[in-house]
């Protein structure tokens, strides 16, 4: 196959900046990138261009398995899932750190916006930013959790609405949250945090 190839891609010519002659086709993994690459132009059949004389089909994906095992078997020996980036507490992070911390069931949808999510993952660092609006919301949401963990909070406790289910039956106690001999009625724990900043 390679011949095909090293007509455009030697040393001289360079072709697309590639000269696949000065690479080591016995050890794929020292040139990862451009042998990445050939794997792709193979793939789709684009490399060589139109018009000139090309491996038959069995030459082109005989060498590009071989590429891809020796890759694959170079990444497995050395893997390198890159680093962690550095990642902010996201919406339901905050709600976990407050209870964990300071011992506090707080509700972190009534503090903070949804996260945006990166590849599925709310928690991705790379989708995590930080905007200075969103700093402010997050100062707010620090101050507000821990006046109410020091029980110094500023101003009223922000209201709050609870809705009971209307297909429930009140003929019986609601739960052990209620006294005994209550029927229906509605038993929330529920920390209410102060709507006040200063
Ligand atoms: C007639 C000359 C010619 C031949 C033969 C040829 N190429 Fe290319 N190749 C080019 C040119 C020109 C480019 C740059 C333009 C482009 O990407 O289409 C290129 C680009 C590439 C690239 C992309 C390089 C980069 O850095 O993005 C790869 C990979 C490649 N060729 C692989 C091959 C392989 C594998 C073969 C043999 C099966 C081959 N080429 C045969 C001329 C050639």
């Amino acid at each position: 196959m390679a011949s095909n190839c090293y007509v455009c891609h030697n040393d001289k010519l360079k072709s697309g900046g590639l000269a696949l002659t000065a690479l080591d086709i016995s050890a794929p993994a020292k040139n990862i990138e451009s042998w990445e690459k050939v794997i792709r132009k193979l793939g789709t059949g684009a490399m060589p261009p139109a018009g000139m004389p090309r491996p038959d089909k069995a030459t082109a994906d005989g060498l590009r398995r071989y590429l891809e095992t020796e890759l694959d078997r170079a990444a497995l020996a050395h893997p390198n899932p890159g680093r962690p980036g550095l990642q902010r507490l996201n919406r339901a992070d905050t709600p976990t750190q407050s209870r964990d911390l300071l011992a506090l069931n707080i509700d972190g949808a009534s503090l903070l916006p949804p996260d945006t999510a990166g590849y599925g993952f709310d928690n991705n660092a790379d989708a995590l930013s930080l905007s200075p609006a969103l700093t402010e919301r997050y100062l707010n949401a620090a101050a507000k959790i821990s006046q109410t963990a020091l029980e110094r909070p500023r101003g009223a406790p922000t209201p709050e609405t609870f809705f009971r289910t209307t297909d429930r039956s009140e003929a019986g106690r609601f739960s052990d949250d209620m006294p005994f001999g209550t029927r229906g009625g509605l038993a929330i724990h529920y920390i209410f945090l102060p709507t006040a900043i200063t």
